[in-house]
């Protein structure tokens, strides 16, 4: 499994970046916003701390052809190559322009989905991801992980190339949850990401190690 940011904070895209094994940034026009900044100017600035891994931006036109010449536009404004993928929500339109920005040459994750057949749906239409919302559908007493695991197991069943993007994550249980479902990646906030790879039983193993090791380890490092 392969770890997205879900972020367009540039402060916690480099911490991310920096620290851990991290394959890409997932933006969406609620994300911008909380940024303060417009797409022109905050994409690049994503570019520049993430190089070649994948940034998945979201359109927002309403007709399929608006979704590619969108496509398009941020392709050739922000000179984007193979690891551009254009984010599509699955309405009947969004379902068109996925087809419509595939034969154009140009990665789809489909977006906003809330069941395993919009899911098939999308990956039929040609997408390389699909993005179910785990948290959304766990508040409104659905169950996210059931329906990542269903379109795991629809995927693998008919040999589909599109591989699943689990998203809306609110804790830590839900990613590890997702993870035993065989679902190829997540991408999650700053918050919840830091949660996942820390423990307070780590840091106090370390304190012990540090006490213990103090007086033995002779050898200087530099
Ligand atoms: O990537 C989709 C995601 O940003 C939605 O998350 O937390 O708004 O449900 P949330």
């Amino acid at each position: 499994m392969i770890y997205l940011a879900d972020t367009a904070n540039i402060a916690e895209i480099k911490d991310l970046f920096n620290y851990y094994p991290m394959e890409g940034v997932t933006t969406n026009p609620t994300i911008l916003s909380h940024e303060g900044k417009p797409l022109s100017k905050i994409v690049p600035e994503i570019l520049e701390c993430i190089g070649n891994k994948m940034i998945h931006i979201q359109t927002i036109s309403d007709t399929s052809e608006d979704i590619l010449k969108e496509a398009k536009k941020y392709r050739d404004i922000f000179g984007l190559k193979d690891n551009y993928y254009v984010k599509i929500p699955v309405t009947r339109e969004g379902f068109r322009a996925i087809r419509l920005v595939k034969d154009a040459g140009m990665n789809v994750t489909a977006t906003a989905i809330f069941t395993q057949p919009q899911a098939m749906i999308a990956a039929n239409a040609g997408a390389d991801f699909v993005a179910p919302y785990v948290n959304r559908l766990d508040n409104i007493v659905s169950h996210g992980i059931e329906v990542v695991s269903d379109i795991v197991k629809g995927i693998r069943l008919y040999g589909l190339p599109t591989r699943v993007l689990a998203a809306s994550f609110k804790n830590v249980d839900q990613i590890y949850r997702v993870s035993l479902t065989g679902c190829h990646s997540v991408t999650a906030s700053y918050d919840v990401l830091i949660a996942l790879m820390s423990h307070p039983m780590t840091d106090r193993g370390v304190i012990d190690f540090e006490k213990d090791g103090a007086m033995l380890y002779d050898i200087p490092i530099s």
